[in-house]
């Protein structure tokens, strides 16, 4: 385990705090894990904070020894998810070790654990109202690194916009972080999500990425050829050049499935619907609409488009038979605290939603 942040100051704590944070999508896929403790990654990424989709996550913590009590959108959650809510509460207890047992209650408004990025934004929520119930005060790059342990995707949701999370070097993974790139209102594309279906995936993130990596005859070639998508992503990003970050994304998309696929045995995260909404997508493109598609570890399927072309891409998924719904994100914000009372929306545009 890399060292506790230290000397990390202490406010008075409440014991008690309301976070909010919103999934993410990977424009430039992290998809692969290097040897060493707390979700190092193999890969750098580049991804987009959705607005329109929203954790809410409440952590009391009760000042005496127990068990912690994890609900996830009104049940007590998995064995599994609840071990990885334990081990983030632990490490920020280590700094605040008269906290006790912690009760968690965290509420998604869109499916868990379907490649929407459910546990970006859970542990980002987690990791910020937990860190304010309990008074401590981390700096960006200590919260990055505790994200990360929890979640490799996890510290891309604590900023808004355009995010680049740092493959690192060292083998604690200190240099393991995310950073923003561009401020949401400085490129304000939108995302309309197609969902396909609901159900949880059948083989998570983690196991996806250890199985393609472990097995995939292109793991090396995935690795080698990383570094160059991320520049082309950043250089797209910083000039707004839509084009080129069409041309990056959807490359490294296919890439990621294509090492999913190609591993032993392969996986498939597609339905057929997920096939024929990249076709559609491309289709539009080639109308002269400035879109292009991401599909994460799962059957969903991310449009993202600037607002003119908005209409036309929601009127033709909506149209597609297999389509379930559509959900319309601009960018959003990164993990922020909840005042009493203050509600975890924002703007109304930030959560509109339809039927497909
Ligand atoms: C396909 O962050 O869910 O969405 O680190 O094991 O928690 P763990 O994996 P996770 O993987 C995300 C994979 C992806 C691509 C991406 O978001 O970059």
């Amino acid at each position: 385990m890399t060292a506790p942040p230290e000397h990390a100051p202490r406010r008075v704590p409440s014991g008690e705090a309301c976070a909010v944070a919103h999934p993410n999508i990977a424009l430039v896929k992290y998809w692969g894990k290097r040897s060493g403790p707390g979700n190092l990654p193999a890969v750098g990424s580049i991804s987009m904070t959705l607005d329109g989709m929203t954790t809410r996550t409440r952590v009391r913590f009760l000042g005496a020894a127990g068990d912690d009590r994890v609900c996830l959108d009104g049940a007590d959650a998995d064995a599994k998810t609840a071990r990885r809510v334990r081990a983030l509460l632990d490490r920020l207890r280590s700094l605040a070790p008269e906290a006790g047992a912690a009760e968690v209650e965290s509420s998604n408004d869109f499916p868990t654990g379907a490649g929407l990025a459910s546990s970006a934004s859970g542990f980002a929520a987690l990791l910020v109202a937990a860190e304010s119930a309990l008074g401590l005060h981390l700096t960006d790059d200590d919260r990055s690194r505790l994200a990360r342990e929890a979640s490799g995707s996890a510290p891309r949701s604590l900023h808004g916009g355009f995010v680049e999370m740092a493959c690192g070097r060292s083998d604690d993974g200190r240099d393991a972080v995310a950073r923003p790139l561009l401020a949401a209102d400085d490129w304000p594309l939108k995302v309309v999500v197609a969902v396909i279906r609901e159900e949880e995936k059948e083989i998570g993130s983690g196991e996806g990425m250890q199985r393609s990596l472990a097995t995939s005859p292109y793991a090396g070639s995935w690795i080698a050829s990383h570094p160059a998508d991320l520049e082309d992503a950043r250089e797209a990003i910083r000039t707004r050049d839509f084009a080129r970050l069409a041309a990056v994304a959807e490359a490294s998309c296919l890439k990621m499935h294509a090492l999913a696929m190609s591993a032993r045995p392969g996986i498939l995260y597609w339905r057929g619907a997920t096939v024929e909404a990249l076709h559609a997508i491309v289709a539009l493109r080639q109308e002269g609409l400035d879109v292009f598609f991401t599909v994460d570890a799962g059957p969903q399927v991310k449009a993202v488009c600037t607002e003119a072309s908005l209409p036309r891409v929601r009127a033709r998924l909506s149209d597609l038979p297999g389509v379930r719904r559509l959900i319309v994100c601009p960018l959003g914000r990164g993990a922020r605290l909840l005042r009493p009372g203050e509600d975890a929306a924002g703007s109304p545009e930030s959560r509109r939603r339809e039927g497909a």
